[in-house]
């Protein structure tokens, strides 16, 4: 992929795909639940279609109807079917780590692999607490995928402070703890999204949420038919708030964005950088807070980021990388080695491709420094991350020579119309089978 130099702004509207994280989760509860559901606003990136697909595998008449819009015949919380072959998660953490809690808890085997990168991320996160809870899994000795688990499985519920702030590890002994003797109860040491425990709630499950303590009574959903709309993906918008932020005379507004408070981290950062960026119009859609954002270009400064913001913001430091770098001054991050276990170490991938295009950076263990500067044009490599080839695309914006980003195919993980999103919005971008 190509990214080139903008010389005219624009004044835009654009909306996102659908939230990755929220349509994992809908799929996975609406097959739970018997009856008829209806979701729009599914996005097409593979990562959801991966969760899609095992469902699928495991007997849930799941039928498209249109683009976005996907219909879900739930077979009831017992109702899956043994898949016959292994399920392939792709590049989908999200996949596989929801999919080992609630594989535990039902009465088949079942083996879950992933693409090169999820083989080598690592799964004794989920794979220990699972076993303390009694479910019979297992994964490779050096902690990470194929997992192998064997159905029948005696679970018992979870009392637990999660030291590791996680939503996936939450996710899934929430999901084991719906098939568990007794009520599940997790503390948060640091508080993670909160979607499962929000379209748990929407679809009937006795969960609450009382400050930072989860409880979880197993039982049957109530919750028999649904029709619900996904909130665009602030992970997604997050590119193009940043690119509006960098460009001068840009104007932007992203509609219908899901606005989580777990997921706000980034623009809190950006805000302390100095951005204007406008959350209005805020609405309810089901369990989720949805907004509009408006954002306009404003000069950054660097400063040092809060590591309490580090968890909201964990998805989008390939990015805030991007405005840091053309930032005045240093911007600092530390407490975030959870970034080199993402889709790609992102702070090696990231400090790589940033000195290639002349910026002044130096890794840590668990951060990073940039001294903010000028893009000079080159040749990136993406690590076949999808968030990192989509942030330096918007690096290509405002360098000073076209950047050339190597295994951007990446980007249909998550959102495989960025391109077009970005030239809708005057960006200049080419795929290389457009060069
Ligand atoms: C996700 C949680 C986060 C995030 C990932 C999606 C989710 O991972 O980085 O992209 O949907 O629960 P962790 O829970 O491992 O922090």
């Amino acid at each position: 992929m190509m990214s080139y130099p903008v010389s005219i702004a624009h004044a835009s509207t654009l909306c996102v795909p659908g939230d990755k994280s929220i349509a994992h989760r809908v799929v996975m509860l609406a097959s739970l639940a018997s009856g008829t559901h209806v979701i729009h606003g599914v996005p097409d990136g593979l990562d959801v279609w991966a969760t899609i697909r095992a469902f699928q595998a495991m007997g849930v008449l799941i039928t498209t109807i249109s683009d976005s819009c996907i219909c879900i015949q739930g077979v009831g919380q017992y109702g899956l079917s043994p898949p016959k072959s292994p399920i392939d998660c792709g590049n989908s953490g999200t996949t596989m780590r929801l999919l080992a809690g609630l594989l535990v808890g039902q009465s088949f085997d079942a083996v879950l692999t992933g693409d090169a990168s999820l083989s080598q991320r690592p799964m004794g996160r989920v794979v220990k607490p699972l076993q303390q809870m009694g479910a019979m899994i297992q994964s490779m000795p050096d902690g990470c995928a194929p997992l192998t688990i064997t159905g029948g499985a005696r679970l018992r519920n979870m009392q637990d402070t999660l030291l590791l702030p996680s939503a996936q590890v939450k996710s899934a002994i929430l999901l084991a703890g719906l098939y568990a003797e007794g009520t599940t109860t997790l503390i948060e040491s640091e508080p993670t999204r909160d979607h499962t425990e929000r379209l748990m709630k929407a679809f009937g499950y006795a969960i609450t949420t009382e400050g930072t303590t989860i409880t979880l009574t197993p039982g049957k959903p109530s919750c028999l038919s649904s029709e619900v709309q996904i909130p665009g993906d602030i992970s997604a918008a997050a590119f193009f708030v940043v690119a509006a932020t960098l460009i001068p005379k840009m104007q932007l507004c992203i509609k219908n964005v899901g606005v989580n408070p777990k997921r706000m981290g980034f623009v809190e950062i950006l805000r302390m950088m100095g951005a204007s960026i406008e959350i209005v119009n805020f609405r309810q859609w089901g369990g989720e807070r949805v907004a509009d954002l408006q954002v306009q270009y404003a000069p950054l400064i660097g400063v040092k980021i809060p590591t309490t913001l580090v968890t909201s913001a964990i998805d989008e430091f390939p990015i805030l990388f991007i405005a840091a770098a053309r930032a005045k001054g240093r911007t600092t991050l530390s407490g975030a080695g959870e970034l080199r276990v993402k889709e790609s170490d992102r702070i090696r991938v990231m400090a790589e491709g940033l000195t290639k295009l002349g910026i002044e950076v130096e890794q840590t263990t668990d951060g990073m420094q940039i001294e903010g500067g000028c893009f000079l044009g080159g040749e990136v490599d993406s690590a076949h991350d999808h968030r990192v080839a989509m942030a330096f695309a918007i690096a290509g914006a405002l360098a000073e020579a076209p950047i050339y980003i190597q295994h951007s195919e990446a980007i249909a993980t998550s959102f495989p119309a960025f391109i077009a999103s970005a030239n809708q919005i005057g960006l200049k971008v080419r795929s290389k089978a457009c060069q």
